[in-house]
């Protein structure tokens, strides 16, 4: 019998092993690849998290267990009325007391644990900020930033007050002399100041007239587009909410109620629909699977307005008479927000503040 040639064995076993580390790296390499793709697409880092916060002063629960996450991105808007604890919430992720029950993370930093760290990563602002009257908006600034280990420079402390929208005069006036305003916007800069990935504002724009208002909510939106900060806000403005807040949760008297994103606030657009025959119709909407409702008068088809003409077009060709349309309102955040707090049966008048 023939001897197997040692080289040739050797060519093929040294063959076999290359090829086969290189399908393993080639495998490897690609669940590497997909798995970082895959993690990259659906795993968001987490800027904030509550878990089970619950605050008691004597026989006051003030706070009952809150569980909220807000994700890196985020504008998270916190509603409630007068006393329902969104403040308490925002001085507990301070660190200003302490939760009786229930723990936070702030971009995985456990806290109370963890403060320290975490505090370098959020700035914000806690109802009226306080700053010294007799020092200027630039000394106070300056002052504020000397605790921290952010060291701006004035040039730094100009661009943000400007920023902020805060008239450069005003930096060198005494902060006793500024407007409610005017230190609403001086609190944001300084809030600002630490360049933080995660800024928690409580009622940033109470007090503030139209600029200002827009101007803040656009400091907002820009700080999130441009430079990635994630917002965790409390306000009682529904509007400026519904304007800015990509999430909203609801709390009253310290329960939280609700958490959605501000689209499932709304409803989807809907159409009433009066047409004859009503059960061909209906036959219809099955066939089309389109989600509708009916009423003693009407059938509201979820639709987009734009979907309206060719929908017409199908009912006409079917021999479908249409007697009536018109849109169905959605619900502004403001009637959703008073449902939720005091039942189907609330109406939308405005929040007493
Ligand atoms: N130090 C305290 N001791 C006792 N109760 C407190 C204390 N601080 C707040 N509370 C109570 O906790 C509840 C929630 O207060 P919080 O300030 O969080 O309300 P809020 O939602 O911020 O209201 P607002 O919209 O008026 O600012 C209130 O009933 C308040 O009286
Ligand atoms: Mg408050």
């Amino acid at each position: 019998m023939e001897q197997p040639n040692y080289n040739t064995f050797l060519n093929l076993f040294s063959t076999s092993v290359i090829s086969s580390l290189i399908v393993f790296c080639c495998l490897k390499g690609t669940v590497y690849y997909l798995t970082h793709l895959l993690g990259g697409a659906i795993i968001k880092s987490i800027a904030l998290k509550l878990n089970h916060i619950t605050k008691t002063f004597g026989k006051n629960t003030v706070l009952r267990e809150i569980t909220l996450q807000v994700e890196a991105g985020d504008i998270f808007g916190l509603l409630g009325n007068n006393g329902a604890g969104k403040t308490i919430t925002i001085r507990i992720i301070f660190g200003l007391i302490k939760p009786t029950a229930g723990r936070f993370s702030i971009f995985d930093q456990l806290c109370p644990a963890n403060l320290a760290q975490a505090k370098r990563l959020m700035g914000g602002l806690v109802e009226v900020s306080s700053f010294y009257p007799n020092l200027t908006g630039q000394e106070n600034l300056s002052f504020l930033a000397s605790l921290s280990s952010f060291k701006p420079t004035k040039k730094e402390i100009e661009k943000l007050t400007d920023k902020v929208g805060l008239d450069s005069h005003l930096l060198h006036c005494p902060v006793g002399t500024y407007s409610h305003g005017q230190k609403q916007r001086l609190a944001i800069a300084q809030a600002l100041l630490p360049l933080p990935r995660l800024l928690v504002l409580d009622e940033p724009t109470s007090g503030l007239d139209p600029e200002g208002l827009i101007a803040i909510r656009n400091l907002i939106l820009e700080l999130n587009r441009e430079s990635g900060i994630t917002f965790f806000i409390s306000s009682h403005e529904l509007d400026e909410v519904e304007k800015i807040c990509n999430k909203v949760a609801i709390i009253d008297q310290g329960r939280l109620l609700k958490v959605a994103t501000i689209d499932d606030f709304r409803s989807k657009p809907c159409f009433n629909f009066k047409v004859e025959p009503v059960n061909l119709f209906i036959h219809f909407l099955q066939e089309k699977k389109l989600s509708f409702s009916a009423n003693k008068d009407y059938i509201a088809v979820e639709i987009e307005e734009e979907d309206v003409p060719a929908f017409l077009q199908e009912l006409t060709n079917l021999s479908l008479k249409v007697y009536q349309i018109f849109p169905e309102k959605a619900p502004s955040l403001e009637e959703v927000f008073l449902q939720t707090v005091k039942g189907p049966q609330a109406d939308a008048s405005p929040l007493g503040n």
